[in-house]
């Protein structure tokens, strides 16, 4: 069965249940500090499972477009891919455990016709610390569906992944695991979150492929095991829980349900074959490959350059049509690295670079987009097709000048050293930009050693000092909701209007992120600030708190938002229905006499009247025409 038709069988059969159908938001998410790339289906509507109303109402479901950067270098093996599909269905205080549990299993056994007989779950065991019982009720639900099916399933208590490797499977079919394993949020488990974040347990479906257990990963099989036998086809979340903060957890306002499962994944399943490269959308790809270096995807010898080269093209077909190019810095070099490793694997296939620009790599993307078009329409038409293809061959070129200058480097060393010492290959590296995975494919083929562990300790004394300085820089938006955030949140609104009435209307947000000690917000203008005008912008944001304006949040028809004026991003895509805040206004009726009026998520206070004291801390450049200022609240 083609991918699309899973996706297609999926959708409707929550469209039957009550779902309205969302489309997916773009891989560069809106508003959200958390993450450089949209990860899962859940992350555009984090607002809504905190509480906020939905304008498509309590049951959502969609395809949402993920990318996980975090796997890059997991690629290669035959299960994990940095671009995937996840399938999501939504309950915003709507139904619950006893609703979804029996739906996914209805899915995947009725509606894909998988053998339930495959299937294996978890559940989570229960957190004594932070007063989150174990999960007895999705236990309950999952041996009567199994017993529907003729299938008697009784429950084992592993605990940690650890523990897991010991225990085994014990002739179980439904298994307790801590939180590491079945608990989601963001940020993972209980004691990573911060403060405002949402999380809960969860209950994963596992398929069973049957292949033997390596005990390479531990003694026993289990679940959670590396070794290839169960995957995880999909993640019902019970999003119930709010960190306070005291750091303690609260029920929040409703219930939720928060599903995600990997489209390839439940392919793959469906496929009985755990390789989800063996999947429809590759196959053009995968042919193409074997012809242009007359090798055999199946030999285990070149199956890891195969795969990466699938993996980081079709990531970045994606990532170039959500608006992301290649570059050195965020978002921009990771699509420079996906480019880079194809470029590189393709030439550890034996595929030569191409004079022309119908490269491999040109071609594997066209053959994406025609493959995901029609599900994905923004892939759709000429302009997107060259302009995915053309960045593409642009960064290929260029690197391969960068490999023939490294090319020429590593032949002198060649030449006169027996070993390449760490030190070697780092300079490499970083000075002509060439991969250590090149210096070792060329260098093993004459014989020559490379140390890779010393280029590795390198590599990681450099990366600990970029990331704490990448910590600070990659964060844009709200740090968090606490009280503190939000009012600076509320302030934030305040100040950029205040911006536009003293410098000009041409003044228009670039970037901005808040957390519980100062704002900062990025916006158009020419030249530096004066001192009068600095003044007088805090003196309008000091008049409106003291008038203690009340703040209204609506949800409305985007073309009434865009017609009241509302300020939004550029060149975002919002859906038909948009939530907008109004500083001055009570509600719909007196949108007219907002202050300051803004599509945005929130959080916000009720009334200006809590802000206290604002100050501007600071003004400065950050590029050609954007300047930067950073406030307090006191
Ligand atoms: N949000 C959950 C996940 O990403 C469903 O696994």
């Amino acid at each position: 069965m083609p991918i699309s038709d899973i996706r297609t069988k999926y959708l409707e059969f929550f469209r039957e249940r009550g779902h309205a159908v969302i489309p997916s938001s773009p891989l560069v998410p809106e508003n959200d500090p958390t993450t450089l790339f949209t990860g899962s289906g859940m992350q555009p509507l984090v607002p809504y499972l905190a509480g906020k109303e939905h304008p498509l109402g309590a049951r959502l479901t969609d395809s949402q477009k993920s990318f996980r950067a975090m796997d890059i270098e997991e690629v290669g093996d035959n299960r994990h891919t940095t671009f995937f599909e996840m399938l999501g269905n939504w309950s915003l205080g709507d139904y619950f455990k006893k609703e979804q549990l029996p739906w996914f299993l209805q899915f995947l056994t009725e509606t894909i016709g998988l053998d339930p007989n495959k299937l294996y779950v978890t559940v989570f065991i229960g957190d004594e610390k932070n007063a989150v019982p174990r999960d007895t009720d999705s236990v309950a639900i999952w041996k009567a569906e199994f017993a529907k099916k003729g299938i008697e399933a009784t429950d084992v208590l592993i605990g940690s992944e650890e523990e897991g490797y010991v225990k085994g499977m014990q002739g179980g079919r439904i298994f307790y695991y801590d939180a590491k394993k079945n608990w989601w949020s963001r940020a993972g488990v209980p004691e990573n979150m911060p403060i405002g974040e949402i999380g809960g347990p969860d209950s994963e479906v596992f398929y069973d492929f049957g292949t033997p257990h390596d005990p390479k990963w531990g003694r026993e099989c289990h679940p959670n095991c590396d070794c290839g036998r169960f995957l995880e086809i999909g993640n019902s979340v019970f999003m119930q829980y709010i960190k306070k903060d005291d750091g303690s957890f609260a029920q929040l306002p409703k219930q939720n349900v928060d599903f995600g499962g990997g489209l390839e994944r439940i392919a793959a399943a469906f496929n009985k074959n755990p390789d989800v490269f063996r999947i429809d959308v590759f196959t053009e790809v995968i042919a193409l490959l074997e012809k242009f270096s007359d090798k055999a995807y199946d030999d285990a010898r070149f199956q890891r350059s195969f795969r990466i080269v699938l993996d980081h093209m079709r990531a970045s077909t994606f990532m170039i049509c959500d608006g992301v190019r290649p570059g050195n810095t965020d978002r921009g070099y990771v699509l420079r690295r996906l480019i880079r490793r194809a470029v590189q694997h393709t030439h550890a296939l034996g595929i030569a670079q191409s004079k022309e620009e119908n490269s491999m790599l040109v071609r594997a993307a066209s053959l994406f987009i025609e493959k995901y078009k029609q599900a994905y329409p923004e892939l759709s038409g000429d302009e997107v097709w060259r302009t995915v293809t053309g960045e593409i061959w642009k960064e290929e070129q260029q690197f391969w000048r960068t490999l023939d200058n490294g090319l020429k480097e590593l032949e002198k060393v060649l030449k006169e050293q027996t070993a390449i010492s760490g030190e070697t290959a780092y300079t490499l590296f970083t000075t002509y930009g060439f991969p250590l995975e090149m210096t070792q494919e060329i260098a093993t083929s004459r014989g020559i050693p490379v140390d890779v562990d010393d280029f590795k300790e390198r590599m990681k004394s450099h990366q600990d000092l970029s990331r704490a300085g990448a910590e600070q820089k990659f964060k844009g938006g709200l740090a968090d909701h606490s009280e503190k955030t939000t009012r600076l949140h509320t302030a934030h609104h305040l100040l950029l209007k205040a911006l536009q009435l003293v410098l000009g209307p041409h003044v228009k947000q670039r970037g901005s992120n808040i957390t519980q000690e100062r704002l900062r917000i990025d916006f158009s203008h020419h030249s530096k600030m004066t001192a009068d005008e600095l003044h007088e912008v805090s003196r309008i944001v000091n008049e409106k708190i003291a008038e203690g304006l009340p703040v209204a949040h609506v949800i409305i028809p985007k073309v009434d938002a865009e017609a009241l004026g509302a300020e939004h991003e550029f060149n975002a895509k919002y859906p038909d229905m948009v939530s907008v805040y109004g500083v001055g206004a009570s509600g719909k009726s007196d949108l007219t006499s907002s202050f300051s009026l803004e599509f945005c998520g929130g959080p916000h206070v009720e009334n200006t009247g809590e802000l206290g004291t604002f100050s501007i801390q600071k003004e400065e450049a950050v590029a050609a025409g954007i300047r930067r200022i950073k406030a307090t609240l006191s």
